[in-house]
């Protein structure tokens, strides 16, 4: 099939690549000249395991091109709208600007042959006011909502765990459906569950989804606060309720809590528009979700500043962690990074080192000491604080190596990722975030 990709970001620029190596000829369409110019050239302009196989490999097939220029779309005609909704600077709410764009950019190019597929997250009423101006071309706007993971973007593409196709009722919504099952014919040929729904429906889906997973972290770390009132261990509480099935596991990880480009910035979104539909109090419960979660990159700092014997100042703190989470180099809204910068404000000597990100750290915080290697970063450290659980960090720095790099023993854990029995013993002093 012949589609096109708008907006080459996260989820446009894996998506152009995964549909091309599933044999659709894509091409994908970025106002950013410097992005197109690298995917071009088969490179990622971000850090995602897979991508960068899968772009060199859908390049030389022919099938997988990059532009700026928004008339190749006439080349399509299944239309995939993947730019950003970002936070509005003046509030909670959603900027529908690149959307908007999107869609009237489209708008010339479309006729009764075309499909338009929104899969960037929107507010719930998004598609509804959109779909007007599509139908006026004779084409038909459905909402395709992704759940991808950084990370794991390129898999959660390819082999997702559910697809959703939000449609209009009638004849075009059945025709969008069967075009749709042919997009994704690999996923549904697997027997990948799909759930057709109404456009608000697949909207909201995409929101309930992240505001359950922020929900889960935000659980988790407020048992955490109750365990440090009461000497419980909030890992081991972990373990335990997620043996139950109903509960699972999964998205119990107590620590700084979450970040990135979509959990923050979709709960305040999601809030911002039930007020908007009158309905603010059946989600004022994300509020106190995302106090929690916001309250949890304090109290690591305050782990440190204690630890240090109440003041940081001229102290060396060695910052493991700058994206985040792990297998990424995305900084957007990091609890690891704003622990950096929250101790540098206390007056606190941070080196900052990361596998990934620190390109982008920089960027951003310029002001920031940075090193790439890890045992640099170490090097002469005070304390050291673990606030992205890489594998470099978590499974390969042993206590002891630590030990005989830094200057202090204080370590604070603020992934609870590290094994306290393991560190204490060669001396650490070791303060995980609800563990004793
Ligand atoms: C999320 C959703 O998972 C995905 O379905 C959606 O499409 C986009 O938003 P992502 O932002 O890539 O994906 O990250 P995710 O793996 O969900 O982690 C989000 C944050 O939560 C990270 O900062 C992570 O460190 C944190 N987290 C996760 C915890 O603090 N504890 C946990 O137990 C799990």
């Amino acid at each position: 099939m012949k589609l096109s990709v708008i907006g080459c970001g996260y989820l446009g620029a894996v998506h152009a690549a995964s549909m091309a190596k599933l044999g659709h000829e894509v091409v994908g369409i970025d106002v950013d000249a410097q992005k197109v110019a690298l995917l071009s050239a088969g490179q990622a302009p971000f850090f995602e395991p897979e991508l960068p196989e899968i772009l060199a490999e859908a390049g030389q097939t022919g099938r997988l091109t990059f532009t700026t220029d928004m008339s190749r779309v006439a080349d399509a005609t299944v239309h995939f709208i993947a730019v950003g909704t970002p936070q509005r600077h003046d509030g909670n709410a959603a900027d529908l600007t690149y959307v908007e764009a999107a869609v009237d950019g489209l708008l010339p190019y479309l006729n009764a042959d075309h499909l338009v597929v929104g899969k960037s997250t929107v507010p719930v009423g998004t598609a509804a006011s959109l779909a007007a101006r599509v139908a006026e071309t004779g084409a038909t706007l459905v909402w395709n909502p992704e759940f991808l993971r950084e990370g794991f973007a390129v898999k959660d593409t390819i082999t997702p765990d559910r697809l959703v196709y939000g449609v209009p009722a009638g004849d075009a919504g059945a025709h969008a459906t069967e075009i749709l099952d042919e997009v994704y014919a690999a996923a549904i040929g697997a027997g990948i569950p799909r759930i057709v729904t109404d456009l608000s429906t697949a909207e909201l889906v995409k929101v309930a989804a992240n505001a359950f997973l922020a929900t889960k972290i935000s659980f988790i770390n407020a048992m955490a606060e109750i365990a440090e009132a009461t000497g419980a261990d909030v890992t081991q509480l972990a373990d335990a309720i997620g043996h139950d099935e109903r509960i699972g596991r999964r998205f119990l990880g107590a620590g700084i809590g979450f970040g990135g480009g979509c959990l923050p910035k979709d709960i305040r979104a999601f809030t911002a528009r039930a007020e908007e539909l009158g309905r603010g109090s059946s989600v004022a419960f994300l509020k106190e979700v995302d106090a929690i979660n916001l309250r949890r990159r304090e109290h690591a700092v305050t782990l440190v500043v204690d630890g240090l014997g109440g003041s940081v100042v001229g102290k060396r703190i060695a910052v493991l962690g700058a994206s985040f989470k792990p297998h990424s180099d995305d900084i957007r809204d990091s609890p690891a990074l704003d622990v950096a910068v929250r101790l540098h404000g206390l007056g606190a000597d941070v080196v900052v080192t990361d596998p990934q990100a620190l390109e982008n750290a920089r960027r951003v915080h310029p002001h920031l000491h940075y090193e790439l290697d890890r045992d640099t970063a170490l090097a002469g450290a005070d304390a050291v604080i673990v606030v992205t659980e890489w594998d470099e960090y978590r499974r390969e720095l042993s206590p002891s190596h630590a030990a005989s790099l830094a200057t202090g023993r204080l370590i604070v854990d603020g992934r609870n990722c590290l094994d306290p029995a393991a560190w204490r013993a060669v001396g650490w002093e070791y303060r995980g975030m609800g563990r004793p």
